[in-house]
């Protein structure tokens, strides 16, 4: 192990078969240790905060994981306004976020003109803005990153095409990956990100995620474990594979030494310190939740995932307080994807 991290540490590449090795080593100390000073000389201690907007529930889609797909009829749907969208991103501002993002379901109700006129407001505000609303026509991601829209999430789930197009019925792997492809082209920091310990999902098929991340050289990356939700066909997998998941996320900042990787809330929802562990395994960034309680409660892509106390994990004291007590300070600035040589 020990000489596959010194590779990793000089040259920012591995193979197929030392990514396997690494996600399946029984003590993965050195790994995160090796990813944390990786995050340390290329990044520094700066943290970025994302102020997170889940807008709307609403979803065309049927993701066999996903507690807000299209079959899941137990659900209350809620979708915010535009004027609360925009009040939101200007609270943001004035708690000293940088960036929004706007996160939502496939809600066709937000279409060009309205999302375009809500991009347009919230640049007033000076906030980066970037989008997480799934998949799009070129033409509409166009629209958007000409009315201002700077970065985009879209996970690729997981690269394996058969796994993919079991559990997201109707949906195609290869438009996923084509919208990937435009949101570089039309000058979008690019996030992507996938799953880990989804049903079937191999060593082998996350060292493949792992090595899709540097051939789509992505600007920022999203790994979370899998959580099963009840009312999904999902609901008896065992997923929760959070040590798994934090090695995914390791492994990806020794090969990205310089893009953006959150602490995600699924690893979070699973452990009392889930985030505080991420951030010192290769993470940077953290993106508060700033919806509304009632909203949030609404937005269950998986079981606990919003926290509705005032001082929860989304509250900014409590995140200031996690920064500092881990030795760590805020970033100042938009916090986008800096290249740097390595
Ligand atoms: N467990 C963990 N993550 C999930 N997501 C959706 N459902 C679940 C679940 N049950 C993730 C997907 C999606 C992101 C917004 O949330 O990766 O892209």
């Amino acid at each position: 192990m020990q000489k596959i991290l010194e590779k990793a540490l000089h040259t920012a590449s591995l193979s197929h078969e030392e990514i396997i090795t690494l996600l399946g080593s029984q003590d993965a100390a050195p790994l995160f240790k090796a990813a944390d000073s990786v995050r340390r000389q290329t990044l520094g201690d700066e943290i970025y905060l994302r102020a997170l907007i889940e807008f709307s529930n609403f979803c065309r889609n049927n993701c066999c994981y996903c507690g807000i797909r299209r079959d899941n009829k137990k659900l209350n749907r809620y979708r915010l306004t535009p004027e609360q969208i925009i009040a939101l991103g200007n609270q943001a501002a004035q708690q000293g976020f940088k960036t929004v993002v706007l996160q939502s379901g496939e809600d066709v109700w937000f279409d060009v003109k309205i999302l375009t006129d809500i991009i347009t407001e919230l640049k007033k505000f000076d906030l980066a803005v970037t989008l997480s609303i799934g998949e799009k026509s070129r033409e509409e991601y166009l629209a958007y990153r000409q009315a201002g829209a700077d970065r985009y999430l879209l996970r690729i789930e997981t690269t394996d095409q058969e796994l993919y197009h079991r559990l997201d019925p109707g949906m195609s792997w290869h438009n996923r990956r084509r919208c990937l492809q435009d949101l570089k082209e039309l000058g979008y920091e690019v996030g992507s990100g996938v799953m880990v310990g989804l049903p079937e999902q191999s060593l082998s098929s996350l060292a493949d995620d792992i090595l899709f991340f540097k051939e789509l050289d992505v600007d920022m990356c999203g790994i979370g474990p899998f959580i099963p939700h009840p009312d999904t066909p999902l609901a008896a997998c065992e997923g929760r594979a959070f040590e798994l998941a934090l090695k995914v996320m390791a492994i990806t900042r020794l090969l990205l030494p310089d893009i953006n990787i959150p602490a995600t809330t699924a690893m979070e929802t699973l452990r009392p310190q889930g985030r505080l562990i991420a951030l010192q395994s290769g993470a940077n960034v953290i993106m508060p939740n700033i919806t509304n309680f009632e909203c949030r409660k609404l937005y269950e892509l998986y079981p606990n995932k919003a926290k509705t106390q005032d001082n929860g994990p989304d509250s900014l004291t409590t995140v200031l307080a996690e920064i500092k007590s881990i030795g760590r300070i805020l970033g100042k600035g938009y916090g986008g994807h800096r290249r740097k040589k390595y």
